[in-house]
């Protein structure tokens, strides 16, 4: 029998052409909702879109830099219709050594990473505060909650995901709107390619020694996007119905240990 926990609802993904992003829409559209699959990448969110509505789902492509007002103005007409579940998870990547970050690189990445989703979800506020389940997902990650090297820029903005859910949830508490904030760990996804094109950082040696054969992450593997997906689905829900302003680490253990 097919899963209708989303039915009737409506969906906007950020970042959605793959990765974290892709197989939480293709969750969302399996469970019944309809599914709005926003990128930067128009073409690759164009065929993510049409593999799911080739399994008869409900979804469609926007091309959108959510950094742009006028990209999010364009979503929020596209979504005039009402809107019941926003997932923030659109984000770049930064390993910039602290010498050699500059200004321009830093405020690039608080402005896709963070400030995006502040910008993404107020003009989305309308829309949800008219759905009587309303669920704002905030996708940032385990380098959001401890420091890492090479990290600054993109540690800076997830850590802002992190505390800026926690104002989001009290501020749109009154409008029924739940926010609640995702925190992946090693995710199997083109982001964890090594930025010198020599591979995917699982599958070095370092990392197959350190993570896995030593346990750094207790359940011993990077996660694949469909484990993400499921506890961003959670939140999503009618279960998620007394949860707010939470920061949920999905990450194998990584954080529960040091
Ligand atoms: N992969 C991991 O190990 C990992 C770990 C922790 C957190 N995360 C977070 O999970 C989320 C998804 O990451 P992923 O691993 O699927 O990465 P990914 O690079 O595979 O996907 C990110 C998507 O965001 C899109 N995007 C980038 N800039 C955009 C913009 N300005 N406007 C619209 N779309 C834009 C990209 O085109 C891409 O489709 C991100 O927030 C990331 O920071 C990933």
């Amino acid at each position: 029998m097919a899963d209708t926990t989303f039915a009737g609802r409506r969906a906007l993904v950020t970042g959605a052409a793959r990765g974290i992003g892709a197989a939480t829409a293709a969750l969302l559209a399996r469970r019944g909702a309809e599914v709005v699959v926003a990128d930067i990448d128009g073409a690759e969110a164009e065929e993510t879109a049409a593999q799911l509505c080739a399994e008869g789902l409900a979804a469609r492509a926007v091309a959108c830099d959510v950094t742009r007002e006028d990209d999010i103005a364009r979503l929020e007409a596209v979504l005039a219709g009402g809107l019941d579940i926003l997932v923030n998870n659109a984000a770049i990547l930064d390993a910039t050594p602290a010498d050699r970050l500059i200004r321009a690189r830093f405020t690039q990445v608080q402005a896709v990473n963070q400030n995006a989703a502040l910008w993404v979800t107020l003009a989305m506020r309308p829309l949800l505060a008219a759905s009587t389940r309303a669920r704002v997902v905030n996708i940032a990650s385990i380098q959001g909650l401890r420091g890492t090297a090479d990290t600054l820029a993109y540690s800076t903005a997830k850590g802002g995901v992190v505390n800026m859910t926690r104002a989001l949830a009290v501020d749109l508490a009154p409008e029924g709107i739940l926010v609640n904030c995702i925190c992946p760990g090693f995710v199997d996804t083109r982001m964890a390619l090594l930025p010198d094109g020599s591979g995917h950082e699982h599958d070095t040696d370092w990392f197959r020694d350190i993570y896995i054969r030593y346990g750094r992450i207790p359940l011993r593997r990077a996660a694949l996007p469909d484990d993400i997906a499921a506890a961003i689905a959670f939140f999503c829900g009618d279960d998620c119905r007394y949860i707010t302003g939470q920061v949920l680490a999905v990450d194998g253990g990584v954080t529960a240990t040091f």
